[in-house]
């Protein structure tokens, strides 16, 4: 129950506000100002916006606002560049500083709309966009669904301004890619997972339109929230299902980063064993290994020499089936997450028109 002061003090506010027919000086100065809307990092126009309770109440929590937000960057030295990216309802610790142009690269903590990719420096920015912002997932093509994970085609010449956006987001935390703004001769499979709200991205690679070296992804990324939890197995797995269906055989750029080498790693060993495990009669064939899985045969025997599957033994290659290994390939499987290649809406894109 509220004491007789604070009942008083209630009535009292309750008043004032009932009294207050708003301002006529703040209707002049708006209607000289032309109704412009006053930049993102300067406070509008307030005096006579509110009774004086009420915005005196607003400074005085915003205020507090402003010291807690300075206590909670208090460890973010300014002059290192960006330390945090925010993007939908994370906030994530950059790996890697990013060439985002003009203020966007010195700010400690970096706005990106998780839907159209855009940047701001503030919050302020950040939260007018969203409610301005209508899309909802990626541009271009959705050409993979299953239950609420997608995946969509989207061409870097089509899309310029997304794709680059992507690129400089992806830098945080790639090391030694410098793809940013040349992004028309490739495409970026974007992986969304969605909910009510819309298509949150998870991850996404991109892969050259014509690849003169059979790459097959060039830039592979899992935002941070979404690492180890299989994304980037199944972004690889998805990498590969397109080489399939283009009938190729195919390759990540190098050099991989440590993660990217781990995971490729892993994806190579299980894929190869997986089919090992089920291949009929004694004898195999690597070049027949890597037209199934579009793996190629370098990556494979890298992969059965690293695992020491591999062995020289009277003038013959052999692959050893290990029980141990064995056991650890049908528990795995029985986890882990591949794609669902009926689930699949793409053909390979037209190869361009040969000069003349
Ligand atoms: N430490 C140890 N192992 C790890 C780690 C880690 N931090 N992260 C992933 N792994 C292992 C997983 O245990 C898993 O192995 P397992 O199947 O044997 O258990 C395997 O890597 C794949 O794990 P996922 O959960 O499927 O992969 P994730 O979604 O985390 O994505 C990726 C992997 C894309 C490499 C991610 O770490 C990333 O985005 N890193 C930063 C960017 C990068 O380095 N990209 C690769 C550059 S190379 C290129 O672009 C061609
Ligand atoms: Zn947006």
């Amino acid at each position: 129950m509220p004491t007789i002061e604070q009942r008083a003090y209630q009535l009292k506010v309750k008043d004032m506000r009932s009294k207050w027919k708003g301002s006529q000086e703040l209707r002049e100065k708006l209607a000289a100002s032309g109704g412009e809307e006053t930049s993102e990092d300067r406070e509008p126009i307030l005096d006579g916006f509110a009774p004086d309770y009420d915005l005196r109440l607003f400074r005085e929590a915003q205020a507090l606002a402003a010291i807690k937000i300075e206590e909670e960057l208090g460890d973010i030295h300014t002059d290192k560049g960006t330390r945090f990216v925010v993007m939908g309802k994370y906030m994530m610790e950059v790996w890697y500083q990013s060439p985002y142009p003009g203020d966007a690269c010195r700010v400690p903590r970096l706005f990106v709309c998780e839907y159209c990719l855009n940047h701001h420096t503030s919050a302020t920015g950040a939260h007018r966009h969203r409610a301005k912002c209508v899309w909802r997932h990626p541009p271009g093509d959705e050409v993979y669904r299953k239950d609420n994970l997608s995946v969509w085609q989207v061409d870097g010449r089509k899309h310029k301004q997304y794709c680059q956006q992507l690129c400089l987001l992806a830098k945080f935390f790639l090391d030694h890619k410098t793809l940013y703004y040349d992004v028309e001769p490739f495409l970026f499979y974007v992986m969304t997972c969605a909910d009510e709200e819309g298509c949150h991205v998870v991850g996404y690679f991109s892969k050259e339109k014509n690849s003169f070296l059979n790459y097959n992804v060039s830039c592979i990324l899992t935002l941070p929230p979404y690492q180890r939890q299989g994304y980037g197995r199944l972004l690889i797995d998805f990498s590969y299902l397109l080489t399939k269906v283009e009938g190729k055989v195919g390759s990540p750029e190098t050099p991989l980063s440590d993660l990217g080498l781990i995971s490729y790693r892993s994806y190579w060993k299980e894929a190869l064993l997986r089919r090992l495990c089920s291949a009929p009669g004694p004898t195999l064939c690597i070049r027949d290994l890597s037209k199934d899985l579009a793996i190629a045969s370098s990556d494979i025997v890298s992969t059965l020499q690293e695992r020491g599957l591999m062995k020289y033994w009277k003038g013959k290659h052999i692959v050893l089936k290990k029980q141990e290994v064995l056991e650890e390939v049908s528990r795995r499987c029985e986890r882990a997450r591949c794609v669902e290649a009926s689930c699949l809406r793409w053909s390979p894109p037209a190869a361009p028109a040969p000069p003349r």
